[in-house]
């Protein structure tokens, strides 16, 4: 409950006491009663501009259904408390047996190109490292900022991108030695699991629900440690250059120490002005990083036995609605602690498989995943509309993980629920024997596939459209060779199937042993990209004629469905095709979110709790963030950006020492990410961010038994891997938005640029400079290239 004081925007007694029952009630959560009590104010003659907005804001969160609260935290209650009881590793359901494995379809010959291979694999490892090394050799950075991207430059073309490939990939090797750091003590299980348990059958083949039982390797005790990488086991740590954990440091109060985050959020992250865009990316794009984050973090519900205060200022606007502070909840603390844990910092657990799995979908629980089957044919539920059904508890779609929502989400958790079922009557055709459980099973992994390769070669490469980092990616998946042959599919190497990581791929290599596999603290921070998000939806119709600008707020929760049954699924996909999402800049917060409702608090400026909960979980700041990823530290303000008003605000907020020297090492890594104006050629964000993100995005793959030794046709299927190497994400909307043909979406080719017409502009396409196959014009558009 937050402390109301007198409403100076009230003038008349009668008018002022509606005013203030409306803000009350605001906060409270009581938004009809809110919406009433102002359109009762502004019939008493109440001031149109100071009790409008807010009547559109009580109404908003109305419409929304805010109220009903989310699926999830449900969930959360009842496995937290288990944990807590201490069975943090849930009984797996009785599965059937799946069916035996199909031989691999090689032909003749096959053990001796696997050795071919493997010597291959191993001569090109060697000497990929060895290069690695030199490369790596003469450093990465300038005086403090990176610049692999940007060396070279007398060397001819082809050679300065593999010059700077390697560079990458020095530092991505360099993170993975220095920087997974797993929370729990040496020895330990994760999750504090005891006991000799072995696997069940099935999982040797199929992905649990709770992403338990993946890692299947002994540990030096001869017993497993199955909850490596599931729900409900701790965040990793991805520090360690520097001090590692002992430089990692909770703030006495995070509100406010060293610098308040509410004042940070209205003088460095609210918006002056109108807002900046990204003109190179699509709103699908800011749909799917939150789709994408989903599936691997989420600090699940906050601890409502506990409330903290964030104070406003004098002059701060939030005052208007007769508060002087906000109310949050902290972050549920870890009830797995242990004496053994004593001298760790602070560790949360993660309420979703840190896995790359589709638990967003598919769920991280075994109730759930029930709940979103349809038990028949494999597949998940939709309705005979092709929407998800509405749960009609929360009044959000029914799906694996539902926090958050909003249409963009809608939108992608249908696409994806669609694909699923799309791939299950696949699987029927050719294993017509197939029951329910193995072809859901099948299709969860190749679903999953599908969307980490898009994530991998399509989503990264065009928020960071810069040549060598998309071939980096593409190594990733395909593998130098492949990819230096131009060869899209995985199979292109099935006759000599490279055993190499960095040749060959990750995927379908061996699994990486660096340490166990988990996401961390720092991984969550760096996805705090919520200036992704537009304050308005400009909706289109499916032929592209605006139809209605819509608040954001009225997409979110019930809304969503709402609005796919009134402006249709086909249309608000092309919206999304066609409008850009925000920019990663400091100053460019999505107003609407700095002052918002939701599940559970009345009034929020998500801009400060971004702020507040990497302070409270003890994530680095910049400085400290960049001296643990190896980076060099900046150390004037004026390092970070020109601006001089930018650099004035970060001097006034964050101060200077007694010798005059500015201070640095406070700012808060959000504030230093946005900021960080110095980029890479073309990033849609900057270096520190992007340590985090190459580290992580090639752990995922590279941690996961699903995506090294089993990505094969025996646990995926021929057909199934076959498909995954044909998936894009723009073959993934046009199966199953057929509409969309007739869309700019035939006239691209990665589907999270601008859905454009006609020729294409460099701006807005800078990745087609880089994209194989387009010909000596990659500016003309695919239908006048005849390939739409
Ligand atoms: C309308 C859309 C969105 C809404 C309503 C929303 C709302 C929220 C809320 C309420 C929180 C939790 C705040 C707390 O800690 O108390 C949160 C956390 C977060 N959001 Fe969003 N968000 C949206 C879109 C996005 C987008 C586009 C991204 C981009 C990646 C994103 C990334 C995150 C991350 C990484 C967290 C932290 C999760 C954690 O603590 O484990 N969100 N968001």
């Amino acid at each position: 409950m937050t402390t109301t004081v007198p409403n100076p925007a009230s003038d008349a007694p009668e008018i002022g006491d509606l005013i203030a029952a409306g803000d009350a009630a605001l906060i409270d959560e009581r938004y009809d009663a809110a919406v009433e009590s102002y359109r009762a104010a502004l019939a008493a003659g109440a001031d149109d501009a100071t009790v409008g907005p807010k009547l559109t804001r009580a109404d908003l969160a109305a419409a929304s259904a805010l109220t009903l609260g989310e699926q999830q935290t449900k969930v959360f209650q009842s496995r937290i408390s288990a944990v807590a009881a201490g069975g943090t590793l849930e009984a797996p359901p009785e599965l059937p047996k799946p069916a035996a494995p199909e031989p691999g379809q090689h032909g003749p010959g096959y053990a001796v190109r696997v050795a071919a291979g493997r010597a291959a694999g191993a001569a090109g490892s060697a000497v990929f490292h060895r290069l690695t090394k030199l490369a790596g050799r003469r450093g990465a950075s300038g005086e403090i900022w990176t610049d692999w991207y940007s060396v070279g430059e007398r060397l001819p073309g082809p050679l300065q991108k593999w010059y700077q490939i390697l560079k990458l990939a020095h530092m991505r090797e360099t993170l993975f030695e220095n920087n997974l750091v797993r929370p729990y003590p040496e020895g330990v299980k994760t999750g504090y699991v005891e006991g000799d348990l072995e696997p069940p059958e099935w999982a040797e083949r199929w992905r649990s629900a709770d992403g338990s039982w993946n890692y299947l390797l002994k540990d030096d005790d001869g017993r497993h440690d199955p909850m490596v990488g599931a729900a409900y086991t701790r965040f990793f740590r991805n520090v360690g250059d520097d001090r590692g954990l002992a430089g990692i440091r909770v703030p006495e109060d995070p509100a406010t120490d060293p610098v308040s985050v509410r004042e940070l959020s209205r003088r460095l992250m609210a918006s002056k002005g109108e807002r900046k865009t990204i003109p190179f990316l699509n709103l699908w794009a800011a749909a799917w990083i939150q789709f994408q984050n989903a599936d691997w973090v989420s600090h699940g519900s906050n601890d409502e036995s506990r409330t903290v205060s964030i104070p406003l200022a004098e002059d701060d606007p939030l005052r208007s609605y007769g508060i002087d502070h906000l109310s949050i909840h902290p972050t549920q603390t870890d009830p797995t602690r242990r004496p053994e844990d004593e001298g760790l910092p602070p560790t949360f657990l993660n309420e979703v498989t840190h896995w790359w799995d589709g638990s967003q979908l598919y769920g991280s629980d075994w109730d759930t995943q029930r709940r979103v089957r349809s038990m028949a044919g494999g597949k998940l539920l939709i309705g005979d509309d092709g929407i998800l059904p509405v749960d009609p508890e929360t009044g959000t779609e029914l799906t694996g993980f539902s926090r958050n929502w909003w249409v963009g989400l809608g939108l992608l958790h249908t696409v994806f629920a669609r694909e699923h079922n799309a791939i299950c009557d696949m699987l029927a055709e050719n294993h017509p024997d197939w029951d329910d459980e193995t072809l859901f099973q099948t299709a969860r992994l190749i679903n999953a596939a599908v969307m980490a390769k898009i994530h991998t070669i399509e989503w990264t490469p065009a928020i960071l459209p810069n040549h060598s980092l998309n071939d980096g990616m593409m190594s990733n998946w395909y593998g130098l060779v492949t990819n230096a042959f131009g060869g899209l599919h995985k199979r292109v190497l099935e006759d000599i199937p490279i055993t190499s990581r960095e040749l060959g791929g990750i995927v379908g290599n061996p699994q990486g042993t660096f340490a166990k596999y988990g996401l961390s603290e720092e991984f969550t921070a760096v996805y705090r990209l919520h200036s992704l998000l537009p304050d308005t939806v400009n909706i289109l119709h499916l032929d592209g004629t605006p139809a209605e600008d819509v608040p954001l707020g009225r997409t979110r929760h019930a809304g969503s469905h709402r609005m796919i049954g009134e402006f249709g699924f086909d249309a608000l996909a092309r919206t999304f095709g066609e409008q850009l999402p925000g920019a990663l800049v400091n100053n460019n917060y999505p107003a609407s979110m700095q002052d918002v409702s939701v599940p559970g608090i009345g009034v929020m400026d998500l801009a400060a709790v971004d702020l507040y909960r990497d302070r409270e979980r003890g994530v680095p700041t910049f400085n400290q963030l960049r001296r643990e990823i190896g980076l060099k530290p900046i150390t004037r303000y004026d390092d970070l950006i020109d601006d001089p008003d930018v650099v004035a605000e970060l001097r006034d907020l964050y101060g200077t020492d007694d010798e005059g020297r500015d201070n640095v090492d406070d700012i808060d890594l959000l504030i230093g990410t946005l900021t960080e104006a110095h980029r890479p050629t073309a990033f849609g964000f900057g270096e520190t961010l992007f340590q985090i993100f190459i580290l992580n995005a090639s752990w995922r793959l590279l941690g996961d038994r699903f995506y090294t030794d089993d990505y094969r046709s025996e646990v995926y299927t021929t057909e199934g891997l076959a498909w995954i190497d044909e998936a894009s994400f723009k073959s993934v909307l046009l199966r199953n938005v057929p509409a969309l043909a007739e869309t700019g979406l035939a006239n691209i080719t990665n589907a999270f640029e601008p859905w454009d017409e006609g020729r294409l502009s460099e701006e807005r396409h800078p990745l087609r400079a880089c994209t194989k196959g387009l010909g000596p014009d990659p500016w003309a558009g695919e239908r006048a290239r005849g390939v739409s």
